[in-house]
Parts: structure tokens; C-alpha cells; sequence
């Protein structure tokens, strides 16, 4: 299937304060220099925070990473998980449509879609409250035919109970997922042929239905009230006495403070340092700098390869403008920025940006 740009988007994208935080955690997790690993778990958080990813969203979350536009795209249109369209204000549905699930119905299934919900995948109900399309196989072929509304699992559906599911949805309740024909998990129908001593003592629900029902948020979305990201990385004293993720740690990487975490990666200083008054690492020694760039204004030093917005605006916090200030950096002088990039640590030595300047600097546009 073809997966590209919604043909219409929103003018912007902003995380919320609580989002923000998260994500500015969880790029902690990852060494200096590979901040885009997060790359999956931010554009998730977008998605859960607008129900699908807009252009906005995805340049708002390379930006954060330091990583090219097209990157975001890429990753966003090749996992199906993510939706490039606007979804259903009160769920998404996922109709499972390979080979057990049709066997076993799946195209009644998707018959109860276009009914209830619209004609063709990815269109909205006209009351905007829900949307569907068929999926690849969600790995529930023993409770075929199948949907995944929201976080959960609806198993051994028929058309019937599809549309009574939609019908409670509608109506703001959430039906218990799992199989839906007295099935306890996945076992035969006609009940249980080996294993039977296993057969007693058991929940209610299955464990993935239990787990499903004490949540009660089959198809909530993540807001950033639930528990934040425990981040015991972030303070090295956390190794030796944890706090247990039931209290977790609410503090961002620039809530820490330089002097109780000299380690930690910062990602809002990496942008501001002078305005957050990070402290200079004393390694190497530090090149001359300019108050403002020299007339003619500054160069562009995203030609750089490996610099991008973010990494140019530190530069330009840091004084240096010019290809030929860059060009003329010693070895020392490199270490002493790489030491200093706060959140690209690293980078100056890791992409040669020493010889790139130099061709810059003379013209060659082919750094
Ligand atoms: S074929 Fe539908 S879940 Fe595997």
C-alpha cells in the first residue's frame, strides 16, 4: 500500500508539557551522537497525543533528534503503526485480513467496517468518531478472524458481535476484549485435550484480558499522566539505590543540574547552552570564538555534513560561524568541542568536521 502525507495538515506541532518531558527523558537513553535511536518511541508519543502523525509532528520530532525531515517520513510510512491520516476521535479498527482471519471471515468483518464506519480505510465515520482498515497479521491466528480496536485484541469475532462492539464503543462504554465466543485463550474449542490439571485455579479473563480490564484503557490514548519514564541513568547515585518504578523519577535531564549529573546528555541545553549556564568541560583547549559573525553575515554550516538546525544554532552559541573558524580547529581544539557539544558530543571528530570545513571553506560545495 501506498503510505504518504495526509493532503491535509495542521499548521503545527507542539508535545505538551508532559510529553515534552518524556521525550526529552527517553533520548537519554541513548549515547552521545545517537539521539535518533529514539526516533520510534517519540513519533509514538506524537501519534498518541493527536491520534496520527501529521507533517508537523514528524519535522517537530527530527528536529528534537537532530535528524533530517525525510528521516522521520521514512521511518513513519514504513511501519504500518503509524497513521499518516486522521483516525477516529473514539478508536481506530484493525481487521486483521491474512490468511487464518479470511479463512475464517474476515471480509464479513470488514462488510461490518464499511457499514458502520465508512466505505474505504482511512475515512473517517461521518461523525468523525471512528475509522478502520485491514492489517497484516496481528499474530492471534488461533482467535481468527480477529481485530485490534485501540490497545486491545477482539478475538473469534463474528460480523454480529463486531457490530455490537462498535455500537458500545459508540456509546462510550468498552467491551471486554479477548475472544469473544466463550473461548477462555486459545484453546480448542471443544475444550481442553491435554494440560487439563492446568485447568483450574485461573483468573476470570486470560492474562492479556485481565491485565486489559484492570487498565480499563483499551482505547485510551497515552496523554502523559500515566507514570513517567523512570530515568535512573540520569543520576548515577540511582544505580546503587533504585527507587522502584512505582515512584518513579519525574526529573528531566535539565531539571538534574550539571553538578549532580556530569555524565548525563542534556537535550534543552544542547540548543541553549549560554541560557542555561552549562558549565564549560576543561578538555582540549578552547578555540578562539567571535561575539557575532563577521560581515557578509555567517556561513551556512549545515553544508557541513552532520549539523543540521539545532546543532548550527549551538555553534552560533558557542561563537563560531565560519568555515574557516572550523577549518583551522587543532586536534585539542576538536577535542575541547567535542567535549562540549552538549547533546552531540563527539560529532566534530566523528564526522571529520575539521576537513570538511576546509573544502568549504575553499569553495568546494561537495564537502
Ligand atoms: S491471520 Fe489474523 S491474526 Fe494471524
Amino acid at each position: 500500500m501506498l503510505r504518504r502525507l495526509h493532503p491535509e495538515q495542521p499548521d503545527s506541532f507542539a508535545f505538551t508539557p508532559e510529553n515534552q518531558a518524556w521525550a526529552e527523558a527517553q533520548i537519554t537513553k541513548y549515547p552521545p551522537g545517537r539521539q535518533a535511536s529514539a526516533i520510534i518511541p517519540l513519533l509514538w508519543r506524537a501519534q498518541e497525543q493527536e491520534g496520527w502523525l501529521s507533517r508537523p509532528a514528524m519535522e517537530y520530532v527530527a528536529d528534537m533528534l537532530d535528524m533530517p525531515y525525510i528521516r522521520a517520513l521514512e521511518v513513519a510510512s514504513f511501519y504500518f503503526m503509524f497513521q499518516l491520516s486522521p483516525v477516529g476521535s473514539v478508536a481506530h479498527v484493525q481487521i486483521c485480513g491474512t490468511t487464518s482471519c479470511m479463512i475464517c471471515g474476515a471480509e464479513d468483518l470488514v462488510g461490518v467496517c464499511r457499514e458502520k464506519i465508512a466505505e474505504n480505510p482511512h475515512e473517517l465515520s461521518p461523525d468523525g468518531k471512528f475509522s478502520w482498515e485491514g492489517v497484516e497479521c496481528l499474530g492471534a491466528c488461533a482467535n481468527a478472524p480477529m481485530a485490534q480496536i485501540g490497545k486491545d485484541y477482539y478475538e473469534d469475532l463474528t460480523a454480529e458481535r463486531l457490530g455490537e462492539i462498535l455500537d458500545q464503543l459508540a456509546a462510550g462504554k468498552v467491551p471486554t476484549p479477548g475472544p469473544q465466543n466463550g473461548r477462555y485463550a486459545s484453546e480448542p474449542l471443544t475444550g481442553l485435550t491435554s494440560l487439563k490439571e492446568f485447568d483450574s485455579g485461573h483468573t476470570k479473563y486470560n492474562a492479556s484480558v485481565q491485565r486489559a480490564e484492570d487498565a480499563g484503557d483499551t482505547i485510551k490514548r497515552i496523554d502523559g499522566s500515566e507514570a513517567p519514564l523512570y530515568t535512573p541513568w540520569i543520576d548515577k547515585g540511582a544505580r546503587h539505590d533504585p527507587a522502584p518504578p512505582d515512584v518513579a523519577v519525574r526529573e528531566t535531564p535539565a531539571e538534574i543540574g550539571a553538578a549532580e549529573a556530569p555524565a548525563a546528555e542534556t537535550v534543552k541545553d544542547k540548543t541553549e547552552p549560554a541560557e542555561t549556564g552549562a558549565a564549560e568541560t576543561e578538555t582540549g583547549r578552547k578555540p578562539e570564538v567571535l561575539s557575532a559573525p563577521q560581515a557578509g553575515g555567517a556561513d551556512d554550516l549545515k553544508k557541513i555534513k552532520g549539523v543540521g538546525p539545532k546543532l548550527e544554532k549551538l555553534l552560533h552559541s558557542m561563537g563560531f560561524y565560519h568555515f574557516d573558524q572550523i577549518a583551522k580547529w587543532t586536534d585539542e581544539e576538536v577535542q575541547w568541542v567535542d567535549a562540549n557539544l552538549e547533546g552531540f558530543k563527539g560529532r566534530v571528530s566523528r564526522d571529520d568536521w575539521v576537513e570538511q570545513a576546509k573544502m568549504l571553506a575553499r569553495g568546494e560545495t561537495d564537502a
